[in-house]
C-alpha cells in the first residue's frame, strides 16, 4: 500500500495517527456541510480523488492541481517525494509543534533540508500548503489564514512537479514553468541549479533557525560573484569578503562578464561569463555515487558538500571545497561585525571554518550562540570605576594574547611608544578596554571590541584589562535587603566584615583608607604609633580632639546625636586637615568592643554621596567621631536661604541624595538605614555635591529600631507613619524621609513652616504637594520664581516624592526604583493619595510628642 503514502504517510506503521487523521477530515467534512451544503459534493469528491492522484504523483512526481500537503505528523510529515524518492517537498517537523515547508534530501539519515519556504519562518502544527490552480502553492496556518505564496509568473498552474535534481516547478497548460524553486534558492544551490545575475543565496540564522542571517552570495548586476555581510535587519550590505573576480571592467572592455553562477551535474561550479568562457571557482568532482550541495552556511562559508548515496548505511556531509580562504582574516567590516560577535576573538580551524571565542573574563551573552557577542563579566567602564573609589592598578590586571586584534576599534593610537607605556596608559584610561601594541604603535580601544580576530602574522601584543574581583555584588542590590540586615545583625564583628560575601568591596575600602588616610599621616603615624581599629580609622585621645578644636571652640551644628565642632589636625609640619568633630552626647552602657564594631561599619561605607568618617575617639565617657569636613554647609541652609538654588542644581541635589541612601540601603556590606533623613543632615561639599551625614548613629547609639523602645527616631515632620504605629521599621522610614526632603529641593519651602511665620496657608507640605499635583498646578510648588523648562521633569520629580511619602510602606518604592525613576529609567506611574487614612495631614505634631519620651 505505498501508493498513498504522501497523502496518508504513516499508514502502514501508525494506523492510530491514520484514524485520527481521517476523523479530522471527517469532521472537516461535516462544518463544510454544515456551513455550505452545496461545497459538500465537490469537497467530498475531492477527498475520495485524492489518494488516486497521488497514486500519480508518486510515480513521476507530479502533483496534481488541487492536492494539499497537513502539517500533523511529528516524526514524519506527509510529503510529495520526487520519481527516484531522493527527494521530497512538503511539512518538514522541526521542534515542539514547529513545521517547515521544505524541500530535503530524503534518503539520508539526516534528511538535510536543500529549500524552504516562507522566509525560513516554521508554521504551526495543522497548517496546509494546497497546490491552486491560480496561486500556485498557498500555506495556510491552521485558520486557514494565508502565510506565504508562490510567486507566478501570469498563467494557470496544471500540476506541480518534484523532479529528481532537487527542484521543485509548477507548470503552465503548455508545460512552460510558471515558478520553481531553484529560482528562489535559500541557502543551497544543487548539481545542475544556476543563478543569474541578481540571484542570492541566504545564510540562515544558526543551525536550527532557518530565518535569514547575515550572511549573503550573490551574482551583481556587473558579474560580480561575491560573498558579503549585511547589517541585519536591514539588507544593507557591507563590503565583500570574497568575490569571483568577473565584473565588467570599464578600462577593459575585452573582460567578458560573468553572466550565471552554474553548478553542473558533475559537481563544477563556475562563473559563466557572456562570451561563453568560463571563470571555473571548483573543478568537477564528487562523483556518480554520491549526493552534493553547495551552501552558504551560517558561518559565511560557501561550502561544496557530498554525502554518499547509500543512504541509511550512514555516511556524513564532508567538505569538498570553500570559499572564502580565511574568513577570520577576510571579513573585516567598518561598518558591523566580522564573523564572530562583539568583543569575541575569531580563530580559524584545520577544516577552515572559523570558531569564536570570549577572550579571558568575558563570556557568552547567549551562551547557545557561540557566534554571538561576548560581554564583559566585571563591571567596567568610568562611572563603574569611580563607584569604586579605588586606583585603577588595584581594580584591573592585565591579560596579554598573543597574536590577537580587534582591528578598526581603536580610539587613540599612541606613537612611538613601548610595550609597557602601552600597557600603562590604557590600564589608567578608565574608557580603555585593551591596548594593542605592534611596531612601536600603541592602540587604545574601547568595548565593544569589533572584528576580533588572531593572526599569527601580525607579531602584536593585546594587553586587555580583566578586573582583578569580577564580583558584581557592590553595583547590584543585595536580592532582599531586609533578611540580609537580620543576618548582619547577628554577624556584626569584623571577621564577617573582613572576609564576608564580598572581598572585593573590603578590599577596595581597604586600598581607599590605606592610600587616603594612611598617607595624609604618614609621617604622624611613624612617630607616634597610633592604635587604629581593622579598618585603618584612627583612633584618637580626647586630648587630640580637644587641641584640634581648641577647646570645643566653634560649635558647627546641633543635632539629636550631639553638638559638632570644627577643628583642624595638625599634618607634618603645621597643614591642618579640616575635620568636624562630632561630641555624642548620648551615651550608652555597652561593652567597648560593640561601639568600635559600629563605627567601624560607618568607617567601611564610602560613596562620593556621604560624608567620610574619618576616625573617633573612645575614652569612657567621652566618645566622639571625626569626619571630613565640608565647606558649604548643610542642605538646609542652602535651600532656606536667602537665595534659593537654581532647579538644575536642586536636581544634581536630589540625585546625590537618592544614590547615598541606596548606597546605604542596598550597596554596603551591612545595609543601614538612616532614621533620620532631613536638610540638616545632608551637607555640600564645595562642589554642591549633595552628601548624607549621620548615617549609621541611630544603630551605634541603640535607638533600637524595634518597638520595644520608647523613644522614636527622626525629627517631626520627616517621620514615617510606621513609627506610630504598630509596623517594623524597615529601609522605606528613609525613603518617606526623602520623599518629604525631595519636596522640599523641588518647593525649595520646608515640610513644617515654623509658627510664628505670618499669613502662611500653605500648611503641610505633603498635603499641599499632594493638592497641587491633583490640580496640576505644578508651577505653584516651584517657590523660587524660576521659569523651569523641563516640565516633565518637575512632574515625574514631585511624583516620585508623592510615592516615596506613602502612609502605607509597601506602596513606597526602594531607593533603587527611586534612583531608576527619578533619572527616568523607569516610568513613573500616577501616584494614589499618599494618606489614605488620615484625612488633614500626615503626622500632627502632637503625635509626635505623646510618644516621645
Ligand atoms: C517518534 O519518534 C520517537 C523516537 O524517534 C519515538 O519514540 C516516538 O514513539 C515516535 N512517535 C510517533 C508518534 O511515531
Ligand atoms: C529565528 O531568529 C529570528 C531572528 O533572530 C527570530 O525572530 C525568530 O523567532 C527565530 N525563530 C525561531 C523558530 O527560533
Ligand atoms: C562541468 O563543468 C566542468 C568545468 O567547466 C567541465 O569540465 C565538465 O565537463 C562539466 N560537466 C558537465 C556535465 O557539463
Ligand atoms: C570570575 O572570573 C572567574 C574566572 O576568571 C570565573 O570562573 C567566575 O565565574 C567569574 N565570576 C563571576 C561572578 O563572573
Amino acid at each position: 500500500n505505498i501508493t498513498t503514502q504522501h497523502l496518508l504517510p504513516l499508514r502502514k506503521t501508525k494506523p492510530r495517527l491514520l484514524s485520527r487523521t481521517i476523523i479530522i477530515k471527517i469532521l472537516v467534512v461535516s462544518l463544510a456541510m454544515a456551513f455550505s451544503p452545496g461545497t459538500l459534493v465537490v469537497f467530498s469528491l475531492f477527498l475520495l480523488l485524492l489518494p488516486l492522484l497521488s497514486v500519480f504523483a508518486q510515480t513521476n512526481g507530479s502533483v496534481p492541481v488541487g492536492a494539499s500537503l497537513s502539517a500533523l505528523h511529528l516524526n514524519s510529515s506527509s510529503s510529495w517525494l520526487s520519481p527516484s524518492g531522493d527527494f521530497a517537498f512538503g511539512f518538514r517537523h522541526l521542534q515542539n509543534d514547529l513545521f517547515l515547508l521544505s524541500i530535503w534530501f530524503n534518503k539520508i539519515p539526516d534528511k538535510t533540508i536543500v529549500w524552504h519556504a516562507n522566509e525560513g519562518r516554521p508554521v504551526t502544527r495543522g497548517s496546509r500548503v494546497n497546490l491552486t490552480a491560480n496561486g500556485g502553492l498557498i500555506l495556510t496556518d491552521p485558520q486557514g489564514q494565508e502565510l506565504w505564496r508562490s510567486d507566478l509568473i501570469s498563467g494557470v498552474v496544471v500540476s506541480g512537479n518534484m523532479s529528481d535534481d532537487g527542484n521543485f516547478a509548477l507548470q503552465g497548460s503548455n508545460s512552460d514553468r510558471l515558478w520553481q524553486s531553484f529560482e528562489i534558492p535559500t541557502d543551497t544551490m544543487l548539481p545542475t541549479q544556476t543563478m543569474v545575475r541578481g540571484g542570492v543565496l541566504y545564510s540562515r540564522q544558526s543551525a536550527t533557525n532557518y530565518s535569514k542571517g547575515r550572511f549573503r552570495l550573490s551574482l551583481g548586476q556587473d558579474g560580480n560573484l561575491e560573498l558579503y555581510t549585511v547589517n541585519l535587519p536591514t539588507d544593507n550590505p557591507n563590503s565583500y569578503y570574497y568575490q569571483s573576480d568577473t565584473a565588467a571592467s570599464d578600462s577593459n572592455s575585452s573582460v567578458s562578464p560573468g553572466s550565471r553562477l552554474v553548478f553542473n551535474q558533475s559537481g563544477a561550479i563556475y562563473v559563466l561569463r557572456e562570451n561563453g568562457d568560463r571563470k571555473v571557482l571548483k573543478e568537477q568532482g564528487g562523483g556518480e555515487d554520491n549526493y552534493l550541495r553547495a551552501t552558504l552556511d551560517y558561518d559565511g562559508i560557501f561550502t561544496l558538500y557530498s554525502h554518499p548515496k547509500a543512504g541509511n548505511s550512514g555516511g556524513t556531509w564532508t567538505t569538498l571545497w570553500s570559499v572564502p580562504g580565511d574568513i577570520c582574516q577576510d571579513l573585516l567590516v567598518d561598518s558591523g561585525l566580522g564573523i564572530c560577535g562583539y568583543n569575541s576573538i575569531c580563530t580559524l580551524k584545520e577544516d577552515r571554518r572559523p570558531t569564536c571565542h570570549c577572550p579571558t573574563g568575558y563570556s557568552l551573552l547567549d551562551p547557545s550562540d557561540i557566534y554571538g557577542d561576548c560581554k564583559p563579566d566585571f563591571p567596567q567602564g568610568c562611572a563603574e570605576d569611580q563607584l569604586s573609589n579605588s586606583i585603577s592598578e588595584d581594580l584591573y590586571k592585565v591579560e596579554v594574547l598573543i597574536n590577537t586584534d580587534w582591528p578598526l576599534s581603536d580610539y587613540t593610537m599612541l606613537k612611538p611608544f613601548t610595550a609597557e607605556k602601552c600597557n600603562q596608559t590604557c590600564l589608567q584610561d578608565c574608557m580603555c578596554a585593551v591596548a594593542i601594541f605592534r611596531d612601536g604603535t600603541c592602540w587604545k580601544k574601547k568595548i565593544p571590541l569589533a572584528n576580533g580576530r588572531v593572526d599569527t602574522s601580525l607579531n602584536s601584543q593585546a594587553f586587555i584589562k580583566v578586573r582583578k574581583d569580577n564580583s558584581t555584588d557592590h553595583l547590584v542590590p543585595p536580592n532582599n535587603p531586609q533578611k540580609k540586615e537580620k543576618d548582619n545583625d547577628n554577624l556584626i564583628v569584623i571577621g564577617s566584615v573582613l572576609f564576608g560575601s564580598s572581598v572585593f568591596i573590603n578590599f577596595v575600602l581597604l586600598a581607599a583608607i590605606f592610600v587616603g588616610f594612611f598617607f595624609i599621616y604618614r609621617r604622624k603615624l611613624k612617630t607616634t604609633p597610633r592604635k587604629t581599629v581593622q579598618v585603618n580609622l584612627s583612633c584618637f585621645t580626647y586630648k587630640e580632639l580637644e587641641e584640634a578644636t581648641n577647646g570645643f571652640e566653634e560649635e558647627l551644628g546641633r543635632g539629636a546625636f550631639g553638638i559638632v565642632y570644627k577643628g583642624f589636625l595638625q599634618i607634618g609640619s603645621g597643614i591642618g586637615l579640616a575635620v568636624a568633630v562630632k561630641k555624642l552626647n548620648y551615651v550608652v552602657e555597652d561593652t567597648e568592643r560593640e561601639f568600635k564594631n559600629e563605627v567601624n561599619i560607618i568607617g567601611q561605607t564610602h560613596h562620593k554621596n556621604l560624608v567620610r568618617l574619618l576616625g573617633y575617639c573612645d575614652e569612657g565617657q567621652h566618645r566622639l567621631l571625626v569626619y571630613e569636613y565640608l565647606s558649604n554647609g548643610t542642605l538646609a541652609k542652602y535651600l532656606f536661604g536667602e537665595i534659593k538654588p537654581a532647579w538644575n542644581q536642586r536636581v544634581e541635589i536630589a540625585y546625590g541624595v537618592a544614590r547615598g541612601l541606596l548606597y546605604l540601603h542596598e550597596e554596603c556590606s551591612s545595609q543601614i538605614i538612616h532614621c533620620d533623613i532631613k536638610p540638616q543632615n545632608i551637607l555640600l561639599d564645595e562642589k554642591n555635591m549633595a552628601r548624607i551625614s549621620d548615617f549609621g548613629l541611630s544603630k551605634l547609639l541603640k535607638m533600637d529600631q524595634s518597638h520595644t523602645h520608647t523613644a522614636i527616631r527622626g525629627t517631626k515632620g520627616y517621620v514615617a507613619p510606621e513609627w506610630f504605629r504598630n509596623m517594623p521599621i524597615t529601609a522605606k522610614v528613609d525613603v518617606y524621609g526623602f520623599g518629604v526632603v525631595l519636596l522640599e529641593i523641588i518647593c525649595c519651602r520646608k515640610s513644617v513652616e515654623s509658627e510664628n511665620q505670618s499669613g502662611e496657608e500653605k500648611g503641610i507640605l505633603t498635603d499641599w504637594a499632594y493638592d497641587c499635583y491633583q490640580e496640576g498646578a505644578l508651577d505653584m510648588l516651584v517657590n523660587c520664581d524660576e521659569h523651569i523648562e523641563n516640565k516633565k521633569k518637575l512632574k515625574a520629580f514631585v511624583m516620585v516624592a508623592l510615592w516615596c511619602i506613602q502612609e502605607n510602606p509597601n506602596l513606597r518604592p526602594t531607593m533603587k526604583k527611586v534612583v531608576q525613576m527619578l533619572e527616568g529609567v523607569v516610568e513613573v506611574l500616577d501616584p494614589p493619595c499618599p494618606f489614605p487614612y488620615s484625612i488633614s495631614t500626615t503626622i500632627p505634631s502632637q503625635k509626635i510628642q505623646s510618644y516621645e519620651v
